[in-house]
This record gives C-alpha cells, sequence and structure tokens, in this order.
C-alpha cells in the first residue's frame, strides 16, 4: 500500500469523526437491535445484494416463522421459500439454510469465530464473512461492499477501474487499514450507512458528511464521477406473455420447472417472447400445448415491469381460459385467492402481478 494514502494519525481523526457521526445517525434497524448471532446471520444474507428499504418488511417475519438455525435448519423446502419469496435471489435462501444446517451439524449450533471458517460458510463470500465476523465477534476485518467503494474511491480522489480485481484488492487493503481495530462492527456498519445515507451514488449530501474537509472527490467539484468503472451492460428487455385463468376470486398458478431460475416457484402459466409474434399469440400456442384443451386467449388484463441487474422484464397477462384442464400433473397447478399466496414461493413479479389482478373486479375480468 502507498504510504501516501494512509497516515496514522489522519486515521485516528476520521476514525473518532465517522463512528461519532454513526452513534448520532445511525438507523434504527431491527438487526441492530438484536444480540443473537443467528439474527444477524438472517440479516446479512438478506442484505447480499439488496437495499435495506426492501429487507425491512421480510426480516422480522422470517425470524417469527424461523426463530433459531435449529429452525430453520429443520424447516421444509417449501415453507423457506415461502418466507423469502418477493425478496428475490432465492439462491439465497437455500444458502442460509445450507449455512443453518452447518452451524448445526459443524459448530455446535454457534456461528464459527474466525474468518477462515465462516467463509466455507455455503453462501458466505468475503464481504460477508467481514461483516459477520466484525458484527458478531468483533473481528478486524473490513467489509467492502459498493457503498464502501464509492465511499473510499471518493475520499481518496482514486481513479483506478474499480471492476478490476487488483483496485479491488487496494480497496480491501485501505479499508483494513481504515477500519477502527477497537470497534469493528460498528466501524463497518458506519462505513456502509455513510455510503447508503451520504455518500450516495447521485447527489452525495457532502455538507453533512463527518469526513468532508479533507475529501478529495469533494474537492474535485464532482464526486460522482467516483467509482470508475467499466461500463454497465446493455439493459435486456424481455417480454413474458401470462394467462390469467380465473375461477371466481381465485387464480390458476403453475409450478416452474427450470433449473436456471425460479426452480420451484409458482407462477401464472406463460411463455417468454422470444420472435416478432404478437405475446397473445405466442400465449395461445403455448397453451393449447401445454394444457391441450380447449383455450382461449383475449384481452391484455394487467401488466407489470421488473428490473433485476441487467433485465428488464415486462410482464403481460392477458385474460385466459382453458376446459377442460388436464388431469395429469394435477399437484403442479394450484387455485390461489390473494389471502393464500403467502403459502406459494412466488417470484415478486408474480406477487405484484397477482395483487394488480386481485383488487379489479371479478366481473370485468
Ligand atoms: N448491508 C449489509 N449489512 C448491513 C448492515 N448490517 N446494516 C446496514 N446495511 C447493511
Amino acid at each position: 500500500m502507498d504510504d501516501a494514502l494512509i497516515d496514522q494519525g489522519e486515521i485516528e481523526i476520521l476514525r473518532s469523526a465517522l463512528l461519532a457521526w454513526y452513534a448520532q445517525h445511525r438507523r434504527d434497524l431491527p438487526w441492530r437491535r438484536y444480540q443473537d448471532p443467528y439474527a444477524i446471520l438472517v440479516s446479512e444474507f438478506m442484505l447480499q445484494q439488496t437495499q435495506v428499504a426492501t429487507v425491512l418488511p421480510y426480516y422480522d417475519r422470517f425470524l417469527g416463522k424461523f426463530p433459531t438455525a435449529h429452525a430453520l435448519a429443520d424447516a421444509s423446502d417449501d415453507s423457506v421459500r415461502a418466507a423469502w419469496s418477493g425478496l428475490g435471489y432465492y439462491r439465497r435462501a437455500r444458502n442460509l439454510q445450507a449455512a443453518a444446517k452447518s452451524l448445526i451439524r459443524d459448530h455446535q449450533g454457534k456461528l464459527p469465530g474466525n474468518l477462515e471458517a465462516l467463509r466455507k460458510l455455503p453462501g458466505v463470500g468475503d464481504y460477508t464473512a467481514a461483516a459477520l465476523g466484525s458484527i458478531v465477534h468483533g473481528l478486524p476485518y473490513a467489509a467492502v461492499d459498493g457503498n464502501v467503494i464509492r465511499v473510499l474511491t471518493r475520499f481518496r480522489g482514486i481513479r483506478a477501474n474499480t471492476s478490476r480485481p487488483q483496485t479491488r484488492k487496494t480497496l480491501q487493503t485501505l479499508a483494513n487499514a481504515f477500519l477502527d481495530p477497537s470497534s469493528p462492527g460498528d466501524w463497518n456498519q458506519a462505513m456502509m450507512e455513510l455510503g447508503a445515507t451520504v455518500c450516495t451514488p447521485r447527489k452525495p449530501r457532502c455538507e453533512t458528511c463527518p469526513w468532508t474537509e479533507p475529501c478529495r472527490g469533494r474537492q474535485t467539484g464532482s464526486p460522482e464521477q467516483f467509482p470508475v468503472k467499466d461500463r454497465a451492460k446493455p439493459v435486456q428487455r424481455i417480454v413474458t406473455a401470462v394467462g390469467i385463468v380465473r375461477r371466481k376470486n381465485r387464480f390458476l398458478l403453475t409450478l416452474r420447472h427450470d433449473s436456471r431460475l425460479l426452480d420451484g416457484t409458482w407462477e401464472f402459466p406463460g411463455i417468454e417472447v422470444t420472435t416478432g409474434d404478437a405475446p397473445e399469440k405466442v400465449l395461445r400456442s403455448h397453451l393449447r400445448t401445454r394444457f391441450r384443451g380447449a383455450v382461449k386467449v383475449s384481452a391484455e388484463l394487467a401488466r407489470v415491469t421488473h428490473s433485476i441487474t441487467h433485465r428488464r422484464i415486462l410482464v403481460q397477462g392477458y385474460a385466459a381460459s382453458v376446459s377442460p384442464l388436464p388431469r395429469e400433473k394435477r399437484n403442479q397447478r394450484a387455485w390461489v385467492d390473494v389471502e393464500g399466496l403467502d403459502d406459494y414461493p412466488v417470484s415478486s413479479m408474480t406477487a405484484k402481478l397477482f395483487r394488480k389482478l386481485s383488487k379489479r373486479d371479478p366481473d370485468t375480468l
């Protein structure tokens, strides 16, 4: 590490300024109220690539259903899916359950107290291992995520491309040098908090920042130019047409089989439109092949959009009827009303569309 980047006297001042700011401005988040390592484990999994506001409605409910590592380890796959559904990146829930099993099998039900063992838990990468190790056990490792990269590159005016592994390494070293070894858990959360609430991607609130004075990014007049990274991948637009088959206030959902994405979730029966044909035509032909009965597809009833990473998905829901429904594969379909939806793992797209449709008057469907 370049000595010019680290001056011990300056670092002491920065540490006390940030920790004092954090003590005063930290958000009152549920996982910050718990001492229970398992509750913190759940929060860190939910927060992977996901903002605090998205996690909040799920967190206490999940802990209510699975209050201990034992409860989660023993739970059925379906009940874990249902509690996670809507949060996205379902693989995290699978990993979280596998991690709970590993705590019980390999670590006497406890969260391991060293970084290497944490790192070996399913779904735990460098960032989560450092966050857990510091928050639960006070281990002195810096958790470096997008927020922290933004804070550090701005603060030091680092123009190296942060998509490169070498730059990431330098930033990890820098973050480790900044970390206050007397309170690593608070330190890591303070850095995340600064990135999430003050040193934001757009329109950073430099006037409220505890580090504003020595910040090189601010001195340039355009802190938003940091961090420098590879151009984002172009947005891929995807259209999916789904059939809305209704019986009174229940909708037909079918079980998805797709090992790549959302496997095991329930959805409106439908198909991605990959040709230039009209979505309703593609849907009609898909439903005819799938259900073999007489299929009617008529008006579009509702549409929802959803963005995940570089994909923007438009789901168009068309009124449809199928009669008769074939007898086979009956365990792979369900008639679900809005009250029963919580028992089915669904993607957030399906949940959005379902809620939109449930508000409509059934006579207009
Ligand atoms: N993101 C990841 N971990 C977090 C935490 N403990 N608090 C707030 N945001 C986070």
